[in-house]
C-alpha cells in the first residue's frame, strides 16, 4: 500500500469537511451538525449531515455517506489515490514519493482499460460484420434490435483467435491480453488463444463506467456453459461490481429505486421497457459488497427472482445474506416473477406494465423470511410451532443492528400472534410483565387503540416535550442499568441529548464505559456524586413521576433483557424525534400548502414510518 492507514487519519484530521462538501452544497449549522440538500438525490428538504468531529458526511434519504476522500471520488469522478492526493495537497501533507513499481503498475492498469476498449469496439463491429450475421439473428429473435445492441454495446467474438490477431496488429503484447483476460496463454502445443469466441458479448463497466470485463453467450441453445465470464484481473473482481451499475445508480438516485434482476438479458429487456435503474449480478450469486452496492443507490432495492424453485433458493440465499448488514431505514424488497419466467420472457409476453405490476408489488423482507420458514408447512403441534419460534429468534439474532432486531423481533411476534390468534395479553404496551411471567421471545402484541388515541400519541411524539421525555426515560435507563453504556456505547455516542445535564451524564458514562468503569449501580452513583452530578440519582429516583410515564411503574422488577429492549426502543424514538421528525413536519407543512400528488406522497411515506415507529 503506498499511503498508510496513520497518514491517511493524518489527511483526514487536517481536513475541514464542512468547507469541503460546503463547495458543493449549502449547509446550515445546527448544533454540532451541519445539514443540507443531498447532492446525490433530489430533495426539497435537507436530509443531508456533515460532521467534522465524526469527519463524515451521512444522506437519509439515500444512504450515501463516507469521509472526505469518498466526497471527491463520488462527487468530482476522481479515484481513491487521486482524492488522496488532492487533499494531502491542500491540507500540507507529504506524501510519499511514487516508486518505479507503483508507476508501472498504474501504467499497466491503464494500458489493460485500453485493451479491454480496444476489444469492445472490436466485438461491435464484428457483430455488424458478415461474420456477425448469426448473432444479428439471434439478437432480433430475442427482440433487440440494432437501437438496444448500440445501447449496451453488445458485441459478436469470431472464432479463430480473430481478436488476438486484431490485437497483435495494433501491438498488443501477447501477455497484456492474457492479463485483461482476453486469451489464453499457449499450451499442450496449441498456440495461444482467444477466451471468447462464437458468443454474443455484453461488456461489463466498472462503477465509474470504464469497460472491465466481458459476459458471453454461447448462439446455440445446446452450448456448455451457456454463458461465460472474464475471469478475475487487475480491473476486475466479479463479486465487487453489479451489470449496468454505473448508468443505473444515477438513474436510482433519482427514482429512489433499483432492480436486480438475475441475467444480463433481463437488465437489457428492463432498461428497454423503461425501467432503467436495473442491475444484475455477475455470474455468481449475489455478494455482500454487491448488496452494499445496491444500498448505494436506494434504501430498499427490489430483488427480482425468477418463479421457480431456483429463484425461491436465491432470495433465500440473499434475504440470510442480507441480516447482518442491514440498517434503520435499509432494506431489501422482493418480487417474484410468475412460473418459469425471468423478467426478460415477461416483458416480452407481457409488457411494461404488467412488469411495473409485479415490482410495485415486491414484498418487504420481513415478510419473506416469514413466509419461507411458514408457508406449506403445518404447525399444528407444539414442537412445530417451538421449533418456528427458534428458527425466527435465530433469524432476529443474526442481524447486525439492534435497533433493526428489536423491530423484526416484534414483527415475528405480531406474525405469530396473527397466525395463530394466540390470546392478547390484557396489559397496554410497553408496560412490564406481572411477576413471576416469564419474558417469552413471542409475547403477543399490544391491545389495538383506537384512532382518537393513536393520533394523541402522534400528536405527542411530535413536540419537543417528547424529546425531553424520551430523554429522561433513557437516562433512567442507564442509571438503572448503567452497564446498558458499556454494551451500547456505538449507539450512544451517536446520540445527543439536549438537556445539558443528561447529556453530561451520557458523556460521563461513555468515558467511563471506555476506561473500563466497572459499570454498576453504586459505585456508579458515587462516582457522580463525586463528579458533581449529585442530583441525577435522586431526581430519577425511582417513584419520580415525571420520569416515570404513566404505564411504566414497577421498574425494580425488570429484568435485564427488558431494560436493555427499552434501552433500544427508546434510543431508536429519540432518533425518530431529533432526525427525522423535523422532515416530517416540513412534509406535511408543503402538503398543507401545496396539497399536490408529489407532496401528498412524501408525506405520506413520512407519516406511514412515523406510525410503524411509535407501535407497539
Ligand atoms: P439464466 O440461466 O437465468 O439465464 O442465468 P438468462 O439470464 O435467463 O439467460 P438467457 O435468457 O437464457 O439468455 C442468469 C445469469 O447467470 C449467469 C449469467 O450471468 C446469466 O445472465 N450464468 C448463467 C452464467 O454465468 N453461466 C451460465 O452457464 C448460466
Ligand atoms: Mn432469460
Amino acid at each position: 500500500m503506498r499511503f498508510g492507514q496513520g497518514l491517511l487519519d493524518e489527511i483526514l484530521r487536517r481536513t475541514d469537511l464542512v468547507q469541503l462538501v460546503g463547495r458543493r452544497v449549502k449547509l446550515v449549522r445546527k448544533g454540532r451538525v451541519f445539514w443540507g440538500c443531498c447532492p446525490f438525490h433530489k430533495e426539497k428538504t435537507p436530509s443531508f449531515k456533515v460532521e467534522n468531529e465524526r469527519r463524515t458526511y451521512h444522506c437519509f434519504g439515500c444512504g450515501a455517506g463516507g469521509d472526505a476522500f469518498k466526497w471527491l471520488m463520488e462527487t468530482e469522478g476522481l479515484t481513491f489515490p487521486e482524492s488522496v492526493e488532492r487533499l494531502a495537497g491542500e491540507a500540507g501533507v507529504e506524501l510519499p514519493k511514487w516508486t518505479p513499481e507503483d508507476e508501472a503498475r498504474e501504467q499497466k492498469k491503464k494500458s489493460l482499460y485500453e485493451i479491454v476498449e480496444l476489444a469492445a469496439a472490436f466485438y461491435e463491429a464484428q457483430l455488424r460484420a458478415e461474420r456477425g450475421a448469426e448473432a444479428r439473428k439471434y439478437l432480433a429473435a430475442r427482440g433487440l434490435n440494432e437501437a438496444a445492441a448500440k445501447q449496451f454495446r453488445l458485441g459478436y467474438a469470431p472464432s479463430n483467435n480473430a481478436l488476438i490477431a486484431h490485437l497483435q496488429a495494433r501491438n498488443v503484447p501477447l501477455e497484456d491480453m492474457i492479463a485483461a483476460g482476453l486469451a489464453r496463454p499457449a499450451e499442450d502445443g496449441r498456440g495461444p488463444r482467444d477466451f471468447f469466441f462464437d458468443r454474443l458479448m455484453f461488456p461489463i463497466s466498472d462503477g465509474r463506467g470504464k469497460l472491465v470485463a466481458f459476459g458471453a453467450r454461447a448462439l446455440s441453445p445446446d452450448a456448455k456453459p451457456k454463458y461465460i465470464n472474464t475471469g478475475d484481473t487487475a480491473l476486475f473482481s466479479k463479486g465487487h461490481l453489479l451489470y449496468n451499475f454505473a448508468t443505473a445508480r444515477p438513474a436510482a438516485l433519482k427514482s429512489g429505486n433499483i432492480v436486480l434482476a438475475e441475467g444480463y438479458m433481463d437488465v437489457i429487456a428492463l432498461v428497454r421497457a423503461g425501467f432503467e435503474a436495473s442491475v444484475a449480478p455477475l455470474g455468481t450469486a449475489l455478494t455482500e459488497d454487491q448488496l452494499h452496492l445496491l444500498w448505494r443507490a436506494a434504501a430498499e432495492p427490489v430483488l427480482c427472482f425468477d418463479g421457480d424453485e431456483a429463484g425461491l433458493r436465491a432470495a433465500l440465499r440473499a434475504a440470510r445474506l442480507s441480516l447482518p448488514h442491514l440498517k434503520p431505514g435499509f432494506s431489501l424488497r422482493f418480487a417474484f416473477m410468475p412460473k418459469d419466467e425471468d423478467p426478460d420472457s415477461f416483458l416480452r409476453a407481457h409488457g411494461a406494465d404488467a412488469m411495473k405490476k409485479i415490482l410495485d408489488a415486491a414484498e418487504p423482507l420481513a415478510q419473506v423470511l416469514w413466509r419461507l420458514e411458514t408457508e406449506g408447512r403445518d404447525f399444528a403441534t407444539p414442537e412445530r410451532r417451538a421449533g418456528l419460534e427458534r428458527a425466527l429468534a435465530e433469524i432476529v439474532s443474526s442481524i447486525g443492528d439492534a435497533m433493526v432486531a428489536d423491530y423484526y423481533r416484534r414483527d415475528f411476534e405480531q406474525r405469530v400472534f396473527d397466525n395463530f390468534k394466540r390470546r392478547a395479553p390484557a396489559r397496554p404496551a410497553g408496560r412490564l410483565r406481572p411477576a413471576g411471567e416469564k419474558p417469552g421471545r413471542f409475547a403477543g402484541p399490544a391491545a389495538p387503540v383506537s384512532p382518537e388515541v393513536k393520533n394523541s400519541l402522534l400528536a405527542r411524539a411530535s413536540g419537543s416535550g417528547a424529546r425531553r421525555l424520551k430523554e429522561q426515560e433513557i437516562a433512567r435507563l442507564l442509571l438503572e442499568a448503567p452497564d446498558l453504556a458499556a454494551a451500547h456505547a456505538e449507539l450512544l455516542a451517536h446520540l445527543s441529548f439536549g438537556d445539558p445535564l443528561l447529556d453530561r451524564l451520557r458523556r460521563e458514562l461513555l468515558n467511563l464505559a471506555a476506561s473500563g468503569f466497572p459499570l454498576e449501580k453504586g459505585r456508579l452513583e458515587d462516582h457522580l456524586n463525586r463528579a458533581g452530578m449529585a442530583g441525577l440519582f435522586a431526581r430519577f429516583s425511582l417513584r419520580n413521576p415525571e420520569a416515570a410515564p404513566a404505564g411504566e411503574e414497577g421498574r425494580g422488577d425488570a429484568s435485564a433483557e427488558d431494560l436493555e429492549i427499552r434501552f433500544l426502543r427508546a434510543t431508536a424514538q429519540l432518533r425518530e424525534i431529533v432526525e427525522i421528525e423535523p422532515e416530517r413536519r416540513r412534509a406535511l407543512e408543503r402538503f398543507k400548502s401545496e396539497a399536490t400528488e408529489e407532496s401528498w406522497q412524501e408525506a405520506r411515506i413520512l407519516l406511514e414510518t412515523r406510525k410503524s415507529a411509535n407501535e407497539g
